[in-house]
């Protein structure tokens, strides 16, 4: 099923038909904020209310035009200006292929540095969302590029990939910020592990190795195995509850996010919006495959 669901992520025909019905778009609001910035601002003012911080994301990727990349990079410059004006606590996260990737490594530099640049006037924070394994090492070698002008950029690692210890070592050498996930992708087994415990195994190493390099990092899932593990692991080496951050998604485990907020724990919500749903919203769905009942059930009741 994760695998079917990941497939169709991928496919136009599907993404067209889906997009022409509200019932896909209601159902898609469970992990997205919103079609416009304003919906997405108010989302994060709800977050810092309950005391945890917010990464916004334009919603988009594999961006097919230079007219599209540039737009999509003048929205999140936009975004930038908005929190700024807003005051609130919150960072931006960003795709490259959404910013040209596709259609160049220099031309998609351009454009995310005059985020990176931006951000940086505003004091405020980059993170490279991590695609899938076609792009890890662009990903890697425009972030390390970047981190050589400004160190207000950071990546993402993904714990299901065989490479990632010798990424996380790489970054860390250049003071990298890294958020830890497991990996949301459809990848083949001679780049990641298949099975789920190897995974998890993967990520507790990969998060001890990161919570040692004293580095401000993030710990980004919602399983409370790695959650607690975390937190054990911490506890144990002394590391302030400061020097690190959870993350999790809108809309998912909401009842661990505020358990963990109001326990003294840090936490970020990533916070997707705007018209581009369909792939993010099929990469939740693969994630927990009894969201496809929901969904059908609300479909039907509706
Ligand atoms: P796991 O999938 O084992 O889920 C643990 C528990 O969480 C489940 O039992 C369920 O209760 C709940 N849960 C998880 N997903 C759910 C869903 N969709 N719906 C309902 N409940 C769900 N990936 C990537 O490849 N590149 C990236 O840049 C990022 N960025 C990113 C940012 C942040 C802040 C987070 C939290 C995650 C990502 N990811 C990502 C996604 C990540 O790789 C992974 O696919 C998801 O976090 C799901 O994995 P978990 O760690 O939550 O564990």
């Amino acid at each position: 099923m994760r695998a079917f669901l990941l497939f169709l992520s991928r496919r136009e025909g599907l993404k067209n038909f889906v997009l022409r019905f509200g019932i896909f778009r209601r159902a898609s609001r469970r992990f997205v904020a919103g079609e416009t910035l304003d919906d997405a601002v108010a989302a994060v003012r709800d977050c810092n209310r309950q005391g945890m911080r917010a990464s916004l994301d334009l919603l988009g990727e594999n961006t097919r035009s230079q007219e599209d990349a540039e737009r999509a990079t003048g929205e999140v410059i936009t975004m930038l200006d908005r929190i700024g004006q807003e005051k609130i606590d919150c960072n931006v996260s960003v795709k490259l292929t959404q910013l040209g990737l596709d259609l160049g490594k220099d031309y998609c530099y351009g454009n995310l540095m005059r985020i990176v640049r931006h951000a940086h006037g505003l004091g405020n924070f980059v993170r490279v969302d991590m695609e899938d394994s076609r792009y890890t090492q662009a990903t890697l070698d425009l972030v390390v590029q970047a981190l050589k002008e400004c160190d207000n950029v950071g990546t993402v690692i993904q714990a299901y990939l065989y490479r990632s210890e010798n990424d996380v070592r790489m970054l860390l050498e250049h003071g990298c910020r890294i958020r830890l996930c497991k990996g949301a992708y459809l990848e083949p087994e001679s780049v990641a592990f298949k099975r789920k415990r190897d995974t998890d195994a993967n990520y507790v190493k990969l998060m001890k190795i990161l919570l040692d390099s004293g580095i401000y990092h993030a710990i980004a899932t919602h399983d409370e195995a790695l959650v607690s593990a975390t937190r054990e692991y911490a506890r144990t080496k002394k590391i302030a509850h400061d020097r690190f951050e959870f993350q999790m998604l809108y809309g998912i485990r909401r009842d661990l996010q505020q358990r963990l907020a109001a326990d003294g724990a840090r936490v970020r919500i990533y916070i997707p919006y705007g018209t581009h749903w369909y792939p993010y919203f099929m990469r939740r769905l693969a994630e927990r495959p009894a969201n496809v009942l929901f969904i059908l059930r609300n479909i039907f009741k509706g």
